[in-house]
């Protein structure tokens, strides 16, 4: 049986249609049982009802703290008898008592190879550290920010010359690849949490390297 999926957002949407596409695919082993935004107004909403798949606003600014706006999350997500949560671009902290909850099933895109750059501007401040190659990482969450066992990274060089929105946007292609990719293998069992790490079936691992600039590859 299919696993099911809710997946967060808090804006645009595009690694949820990311995700949607994928799950179309026959043989994806996951639906999408649930969408949930935090944000009203999160243009992902509508990515989701022209899927047909169910979704639910849960406005933070209708709880007084965290712990409430977490508990009422976590009813949602019980009650519709979700097996794994995949956050994207839902822009919340959740409390250690929700992470902890859903630990090993509670999985979070972000835009670098982490654990460098957490937090926010993440491409603005891959640019200013000169860095050569960035990218994106999908991890279990753990509680602190942007943080937990890697499960899977995409890395690109970062071209000469180039801005945020160049940088953003070529980062985000690799998003949409990975994201659906480092579900599959989850919910097949293919990558395991295993305390700080992600444990991998042999069958997963592969060799190769990326060196930017090219001439260093000579
Ligand atoms: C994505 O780049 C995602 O990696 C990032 O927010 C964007 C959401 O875009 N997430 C984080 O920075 C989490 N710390 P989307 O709404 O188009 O998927």
């Amino acid at each position: 049986m299919a696993a099911k999926l809710a997946v967060l957002i808090s804006g645009r949407g595009t690694n949820l249609q990311s995700i949607i596409d994928a799950v179309a695919k026959e043989d994806f082993p996951a639906e999408i049982t649930l969408v949930i935004s935090n944000r009203p107004k999160a243009a992902g909403l509508d990515r989701a009802a022209k899927a047909g798949i169910p979704q639910q606003v849960i406005d933070h600014k209708d709880f007084k703290t965290r712990e409430d706006f977490d508990a009422a999350l976590d009813e949602t997500l019980r009650m519709a008898e979700v097996d794994y949560v995949c956050l994207a671009g839902f822009m919340r902290l959740l409390t250690p008592d929700f992470v902890n909850d859903w630990r090993g099933r509670l999985i979070n895109i972000h835009p670098s190879l982490l654990p460098a750059f957490r937090g926010l501007h993440v491409q603005e401040r891959t640019i200013d550290a000169g860095v050569k190659v960035a990218g994106c990482s999908v991890h279990f969450v753990s509680a602190e920010v942007d943080a937990g066992p890697i499960i899977g990274q995409a890395a690109i060089p970062v071209l000469p010359g180039e801005n945020v929105e160049s940088l953003t946007a070529r980062i985000l292609e690799q998003e949409h690849r990975l994201y659906p990719a480092c579900i599959k293998l989850v919910v097949e069992g293919k990558a395991r949490i295993s305390g700080a790490l992600v444990q991998f079936d042999s069958s997963v691992v592969t060799e190769g390297a990326l060196l930017n600039p090219p001439a260093l590859a000579d």
